[in-house]
């Protein structure tokens, strides 16, 4: 398969968990974010974080901010939190001033609801593979 990513940062596991529904789904390994591969290609990053104090870690921010418009063709983002889905928007908002294309459908899970989260995490990733493809 074309090489779709799906990394993460978590302090806690929740987000983790949920990242590993999506790699269940699309038979896919979930791994936490590192500069290891931030530089090679890959056709869609399905990318996840969640608030801490109302914003996402600098590590995230950090990562976010390196990743390149030629090297990744769209990105799809997911979030836990308890209520706040702030680290979406302010993803989103980090990639469309790099023109890199972010699907507005994002999966939000709340903190509580993580281990309930497999069908729709497993949705949510088919529904991302459909539209990558619909649109390639
Ligand atoms: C120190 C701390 C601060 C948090 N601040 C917020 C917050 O401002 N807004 C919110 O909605 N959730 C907040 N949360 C909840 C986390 O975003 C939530 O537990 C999330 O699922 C953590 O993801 P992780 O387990 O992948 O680290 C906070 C959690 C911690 C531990």
């Amino acid at each position: 398969m074309e090489d779709i990513r799906i990394r993460f940062y978590s302090k806690t596991g929740n987000t983790k968990k949920v990242a590993q529904y999506i790699g269940d789904a699309l038979n896919l390994e979930a791994l936490p974010i590192s500069d290891d591969d931030i530089s090679s290609p890959c056709v869609l990053l399905i990318l996840g974080g969640a608030p801490y104090a109302n914003i996402m870690s600098s590590k995230l921010r950090e990562y976010a901010n390196k990743i390149e418009s030629q090297n990744v063709e769209a990105i799809a983002l997911f979030t836990t939190s308890n209520w706040s889905r702030r680290t979406v928007r302010a993803l989103k908002k980090i990639f469309k001033e790099k023109n890199i294309k972010v699907y507005d459908k994002y999966l939000y899970v709340h903190m509580l609801r993580v281990n309930k989260a497999k069908n729709k995490s497993y949705k949510f990733a088919k529904d991302i593979l459909e539209k990558y493809k619909k649109s390639n």
